[in-house]
């Protein structure tokens, strides 16, 4: 798919939409020695934080992923079509750590244009972050108890924030 690319102060997205009921991908590692991870995220925001452009991701420590999140700079979140629907629930509910799903799901990792991260050639957009700030959730910070519910494991996340440094998408997303 040939993507254009977009300035990040420009994208223009429902986030509602894409991230909680289409889902994206989050990738994160080295596109060039193979070594990185991907799984489906549905919660997370994006918006401006310190003057610049911001995704905020949010990983429990259980994930494959977030071992890739914390070994390497930077990260990728891409959106597919609704023709990706099979592969991003398989990424969402296969794990890297004993699955070769990244195979299974058919999707193809390709260079990202300013991080080491990959992007997926099927993607219709593509974010590229810089890491700028992590944090865990604290079960002593839930103003809202009924929240804790979501953490049957007390695997609580960790939040990511990430400077989008580079944007490229179909149309419909360049505000
Ligand atoms: C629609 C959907 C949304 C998800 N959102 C998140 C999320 O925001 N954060 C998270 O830690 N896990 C999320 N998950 C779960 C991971 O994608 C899932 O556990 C995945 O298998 C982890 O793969 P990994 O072990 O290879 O990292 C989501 C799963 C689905 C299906």
């Amino acid at each position: 798919m040939t993507l254009n690319p977009i300035n990040p102060r420009n994208l223009s997205l429902l986030p509602h939409d894409i991230l909680e009921f289409r889902s994206m991908l989050l990738t994160s590692g080295d596109f060039q020695t193979g070594d990185f991870n991907m799984m489906t995220i549905g919660w997370g925001a994006f918006g401006t934080m310190w003057n610049k452009p911001l995704a905020m991701v949010v990983v429990r420590p259980t994930r494959y992923t977030f071992d890739f999140m914390e070994k390497f700079p930077d990260f990728t979140i891409t959106a597919f079509s609704s023709d990706y629907r099979k592969a991003l629930s398989l990424l969402g509910t296969k794990s890297g750590r004993d699955t070769k799903k990244l195979e299974l799901s058919g999707l193809s990792p390709t260079a990202a244009k300013k991080v080491a991260s990959p992007t997926y050639t099927q993607a219709e957009l593509s974010i590229e972050c810089r890491k700028t700030y992590f944090d865990d959730l604290k079960p002593a910070h839930f103003l809202d108890k009924s929240i804790l519910n979501n953490y049957p494991d007390r695997d609580f996340h960790r939040i990511y924030f990430g400077e989008i440094i580079h944007v490229e998408g179909i149309d419909k997303y360049a505000g």
